[in-house]
């Protein structure tokens, strides 16, 4: 039982608090469930990029999964090996696939025909031969929040199949390109298995028809997806997923990469914030908050349940809204949800918050981004600050 209320005395709110053998425990089962296949267990960076959280997970062993030259230098300053270090993302710059050309790091994974003729030019200049993956889009629908769904042909990622055997074709015969994996990724928070076995089906059949005309590939990446439990949802157990991915493999030679983000920290994670207020509005009770949307946007922006506690406190129960200072009307972290009657500096602890959490915090409405505290081994360290207003101006000028 962690005590939430001595880490907001000591480390005040709003405040985010990972619990890293969680994420030991999480690595570990996936990378169990792989057994018996060579696996890369490439963390997507993007869901929790704390250069403490990136380095825990290269003890571990995990790679990183990465979307910006910015996340490939917190992988290797968090100690990940170059040869651990994908490169993905709709739109790389230049000076981005340059770098992580020169980083040497163990692929860039591509998604479009004009990338890739970039990547060859880039290559070309630096005297290099580019590792590169396509990232397919195998047209699935992943039965997922359509923000997070990316497998469909509507969706921006990726290319379909016709265009990725061109693609293969065109890399296998240029000297600075080196086909080296396939990739695709349907979605996020995923619960059901069905779309992940077809989707891996449909891939699996274009590995072999690149077999066929003797483009022989290594790596066999299929994204992250994982989903956690926020509510009630049944998720997918880690052994059932590998399951499913290896069936469609039989008679491959491949390793195996998978990029989860969420299932790795996102209910290792809790963020707290203190009550400043209640009122009531016509009937409609509202407690009031330090914490807002700046801080943790899910709720605003995707319209996410999170579990919300009053910490220490039950019973007498009546419906509320759980909002922050933000002037909008999106700024809010619950809505009608049972609440038992609350206090100023009460403390409110939303779970599942490791993941997309503070990643995603901004400074709108000048409000410094908030601490982060990881615990490990029953210690607590502080491994990001609170921000100051001083870090919010620093970079500004008045010209006039
Ligand atoms: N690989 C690729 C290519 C991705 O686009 C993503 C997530 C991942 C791996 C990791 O997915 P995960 O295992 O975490 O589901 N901000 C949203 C989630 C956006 C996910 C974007 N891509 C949220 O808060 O739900």
């Amino acid at each position: 039982m962690i005590d939430f209320r001595a880490l907001a005395d000591k480390y005040g709110t709003p405040l985010y608090v990972y619990d890293f053998n969680h994420i030991t425990e999480r690595y570990e089962q996936l990378k169990k469930a792989f057994t018996g296949r060579k696996s890369l267990i490439a963390y997507a960076v993007k869901a929790n990029s704390n250069l403490s959280v990136v380095s825990h997970l290269a003890d571990l062993g995990a790679g990183a999964d990465c979307v910006s030259i910015g996340e490939v230098q917190r992988a290797l300053m968090s100690g990940v090996p170059k040869y651990r270090i994908i490169f993905s993302g709709v739109g790389k710059r230049d000076d981005e696939i340059e770098e992580a050309l020169k980083a040497d790091i163990l692929l860039l994974n591509l998604e479009s025909e004009a990338e890739m003729s970039r990547v060859e030019t880039i290559a070309e200049r630096l005297g290099v031969r580019a590792r590169i993956s396509i990232r397919v889009n195998p047209n699935i629908d992943p039965k997922t929040h359509p923000y997070i769904s990316t497998g469909l042909h509507e969706n921006k990622f990726g290319v379909d199949i016709e265009t990725a055997k061109r693609m293969y074709i065109h890399a296998n015969n240029s000297e600075h390109l080196e086909p080296v994996g396939i990739h695709f990724h349907i979605g996020s928070q995923l619960t059901e298995l069905e779309p992940i076995r077809e989707a891996s089906m449909i891939v699996a059949d274009l590995v072999r028809s690149l077999l066929a005309i003797r483009i022989e590939l290594k790596f066999f990446d299929v994204g992250g997806g994982l989903g956690i439990v926020y509510d009630d949802e049944t998720t997918i157990e880690p052994y059932d997923y590998a399951q499913a991915i290896l069936g469609t493999l039989h008679g491959l030679d491949l390793t195996v990469i998978c990029e989860p983000g969420r299932f790795m920290v996102g209910d290792a994670g809790w963020f707290l914030t203190r009550v400043l207020y209640e009122k009531v509005n016509e009937g409609k009770r509202f407690v009031i908050v330090d914490g807002a949307m700046n801080d943790l946007l899910r709720p605003s922006l995707y319209n996410a349940w999170h579990k919300v506690e009053v910490f220490g406190k039950s019973g007498n129960e009546s419906e509320a809204d759980i909002v922050g200072p933000v002037c909008e009307s999106g700024d809010f972290f619950a809505k009608d949800r049972p609440l038992p009657p609350t206090e100023h500096d009460d403390l409110v602890v939303v779970h599942s918050a490791g993941a997309y959490g503070f990643v995603m915090a901004s400074n709108y409405n000048t409000r410094p981004r908030p601490a982060e505290v990881a615990l490990v081994e029953g210690r607590d360290r502080c491994i990001r600050q609170r921000e100051t207003f001083e870090d919010l101006v620093r970079l500004e000028k008045m010209c006039l």
